[in-house]
C-alpha cells in the first residue's frame, strides 16, 4: 500500500456561468475540485488550508473511516470546523474499499461548489469483476445558482422557505448550451468506435435526484457507492445526491455527436425544476460533424422509470465479493422522516419549515459530538433517540394537525458489533417526498422497500437477505419506506441525514454513537494533535 498526499487550498475563485460572474469557494481554484486517486488499502492524507472567510470542513463521502472518525469531516459532529486561516490534515486508510466515492465540504451549503471525486482503484494486479474498460472518465453532476450560495441558504435557513430552485445543473462544471446565454458546447467526451468507457458518475447536486441518459447508447451499471453490483443494462440511470454510479458505455454508434442529458426526478407534489443539462459524446474524426443525436430525459415525475432502475440493483454477491447481510437483528429501529411546520414560538434556528426524524428536529451542538463522546464531556448530547415514533399515526395518510416537532441533540447508542435493522418511513407532513438518506461510517444493505405504511407483520417476509444492494445513501420513496441492515463494527459518532441539503438544514438528521469494543482494534483512535478547536 502507498501513501497518497494531497493539498487542498480552499480559496475564493471568480467563475462565470450562465453569462454571469461571481466569486465562489473552491478547492485549488477548480469546480468541480480535484479528483483524489488511490488504491484499495492506501493511506490518504489531505492537508486542507482555509484561505476563505468561512468555516470549512471536508467529508470523504462513503469512506468508512474505520476507527478514524476524526477524519470523517461533518462540522460539529466529528470535528470543529477549520476556521479562517486554519489548517487540518485529514489522514485515513481506504481499508477494503474500491470504486468511486467523492468528497465535499460538510458545513452549511459550502458543498455546492466544494466537491470532487475519489477514485479508488483495486489493489495492484486485482482485476475488476467485469471486462476492463478501455478508458475511465469521472462525471460530476452539480447544481448552479446565479445568486450567491449564501442567499440560497438564507431562504431555506433564516426564512424557513422552500429552497430557491437552482438555475442550472452542471456536468463536470458545465451546464451545456442554453438558449438564454451563448455558452460553449458543454462537457465533451471523445470516443472511438468499438471502445468501452467507464463513467464514474457522482451526484454532487444539493437538492436534486437526477436522471442520466445518453442518446442511442445503453449504460451497463457495474457499481454503486463503491460496491459492485450484478451488471445490468439500462437506458436511464437514477442517481440521488450523495450517490455514485459506475456505468460502462460501449461506443456502438457511427460518426456524430450524441447528447448526454441530465434532469431532475421529482415525484412529490412540490418544487418544479425541469432544467436539462447536456454534454456530448463525440466520435473521433467527426468532431466537425453537424449530426447531433438528441435525447430527452424522462419527464420529471417518472416514478416507473425510477422504480425500474432501483429494482434492478443487486449486490454482486460473488465468491470474491460476498454480500455479508446481517441475518439476525439486535436493534430493530423504525424512524419516520419528513417535513413539518413548527409553530413559530419554538422555531429552530428561526425556521418555520422544519424537518425531523421520529418527530425530533436535530439541533446542531457547538462542541463536536465525537469529542464529547471520546472525552466524556457531558451536556453536549443525550443518547435517548427513540427507536420508534413516540406517537404512531397513519404516516402516509391524513396527517395529524398541530403536530409540532421536538428539538434536541439526541443520539442512538449501539454496542460495538451489534446488528441494526432500520426502517425509514416517509411521512406526508406538508408533502411526501423522496429522501436520499446517507449514513456516515458504514455501508448498509437495502433489504426492502415499499409504498405506503411499513407493515411489520408482513413486509419483513419479503426482505431480500441474499443479494440486496449495498450502499451508503439510499432513497426513501415518496410516500413509502425503505429498510436497511448494517453491523455497527465502527466505533465513533456517525451522522445520518437526508442528502437534500435543504432538508438537512431544516433538521432531518441524527447520529449514532457506537461504543468501543473490548478487542485491541475496536476503539476510536486518539484524536490527531491538529484537530480544530471550536
Ligand atoms: Cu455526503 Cu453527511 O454527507
Amino acid at each position: 500500500c502507498r501513501i497518497r498526499n494531497y493539498k487542498f487550498n480552499v480559496v475564493m475563485t471568480n467563475t462565470t456561468k450562465l453569462c454571469k460572474s461571481k466569486q465562489i469557494v473552491t478547492v485549488n481554484g477548480r469546480f468541480p475540485g480535484p479528483t483524489i486517486v488511490a488504491r484499495e488499502d492506501d493511506i490518504v492524507t489531505v492537508k486542507v488550508v482555509n484561505h476563505v472567510k468561512y468555516n470549512v470542513s471536508i467529508h470523504w463521502h462513503g469512506v468508512r473511516q474505520l476507527r478514524t472518525g476524526w477524519a470523517d469531516g461533518p462540522a460539529y459532529i466529528t470535528q470543529c470546523p477549520i476556521q479562517p486561516g486554519g489548517i487540518y490534515v485529514y489522514n485515513f486508510t481506504l481499508t477494503g474499499q474500491r470504486g468511486t466515492l467523492w468528497w465535499h465540504a460538510h458545513v452549511l451549503w459550502l458543498r455546492a461548489t466544494v466537491h470532487g471525486a475519489i477514485v479508488i482503484l483495486p489493489k495492484l494486479r486485482v482485476p475488476y469483476p467485469f471486462p476492463k474498460p478501455n478508458k475511465e472518465v469521472v462525471v460530476v453532476l452539480g447544481e448552479w445558482w446565479k445568486s450567491d450560495t449564501e442567499a440560497v441558504i438564507n431562504q431555506a435557513q433564516k426564512l424557513g422557505q422552500a429552497p430557491n430552485v437552482s438555475d442550472a445543473h452542471t456536468i463536470n462544471g458545465n451546464p451545456g448550451p442554453i438558449a438564454s446565454c451563448l455558452a460553449n458546447g458543454g462537457f465533451k467526451l471523445h470516443v472511438d468506435q468499438g471502445k468501452t468507457y467507464m463513467l464514474r458518475i457522482v451526484n454532487a447536486a444539493l437538492n436534486e435526484e437526477l436522471f442520466f441518459r445518453i442518446a442511442d447508447h445503453k449504460l451497463k451499471v457495474v457499481e454503486v457507492d463503491a460496491l459492485y453490483v450484478k451488471p445490468f443494462t439500462t437506458d436511464t440511470i437514477l442517481i440521488a445526491p450523495g450517490q455514485t454510479t459506475n456505468a460502462i458505455v460501449t461506443a456502438t454508434q457511427k460518426a456524430g455527436k450524441y447528447l448526454v442529458a441530465v434532469a431532475p426526478f421529482m415525484d412529490a407534489p412540490i418544487a418544479v425544476d425541469n432544467f436539462t443539462a447536456t454534454a456530448s459524446l463525440h466520435y473521433s474524426g467527426t468532431v466537425t460533424s453537424t449530426v447531433t443525436k438528441l435525447v430527452a430525459p424522462p419527464p420529471q415525475n417518472s416514478t416507473p422509470v425510477a422504480n425500474t432502475f432501483i429494482n434492478s440493483l443487486r449486490s454482486l454477491n460473488s465468491a470474491t465479493y460476498p454480500a455479508k447481510v446481517p441475518l439476525t437483528v439486535d436493534h430493530s429501529l423504525f424512524f419516520t422522516i419528513g417535513l413539518g411546520i413548527n409553530p413559530c414560538k419554538t422555531c429552530v434556528n428561526g425556521s418555520r419549515v422544519v424537518a425531523d426524524i421520529n418527530n425530533i428536529t436535530f439541533v446542531m451542538p457547538t462542541t463536536a459530538l465525537l469529542q464529547a463522546h471520546y472525552f466524556n464531556i457531558s451536556g453536549v448530547f443525550t443518547d435517548d433517540f427513540p427507536s420508534k415514533p413516540l406517537m404512531p399515526y397513519n404516516y402516509t395518510g391524513t396527517q395529524p394537525t398541530n403536530f409540532a416537532t421536538n428539538k434536541g441533540t439526541k443520539l442512538y447508542r449501539l454496542p460495538y458489533n451489534s446488528t441494526v435493522q432500520l426502517v425509514l418511513q416517509d411521512t406526508g407532513m406538508i408533502a411526501p417526498e423522496s429522501h436520499p438518506i446517507h449514513l456516515h461510517g458504514f455501508n448498509f444493505f437495502v433489504v426492502g422497500r415499499g409504498i405506503g405504511n411499513f407493515n411489520p407483520n408482513k413486509d419483513p417476509k419479503n426482505f431480500n437477505l441474499v443479494d440486496p444492494v449495498e450502499r451508503n445513501t439510499v432513497g426513501v420513496p415518496t410516500g413509502g419506506w425503505t429498510a436497511i441492515r448494517f453491523r455497527a463494527d465502527n466505533p465513533g459518532v456517525w451522522f445520518m441525514h437526508c442528502h437534500l441539503e435543504v432538508h438537512t438544514t431544516w433538521g432531518l438528521k441524527m447520529a449514532f454513537v457506537v461504543d468501543n469494543g473490548k478487542g485491541p482494534n475496536e476503539s476510536v483512535i486518539p484524536p490527531p494533535s491538529d484537530l480544530p478547536k471550536c
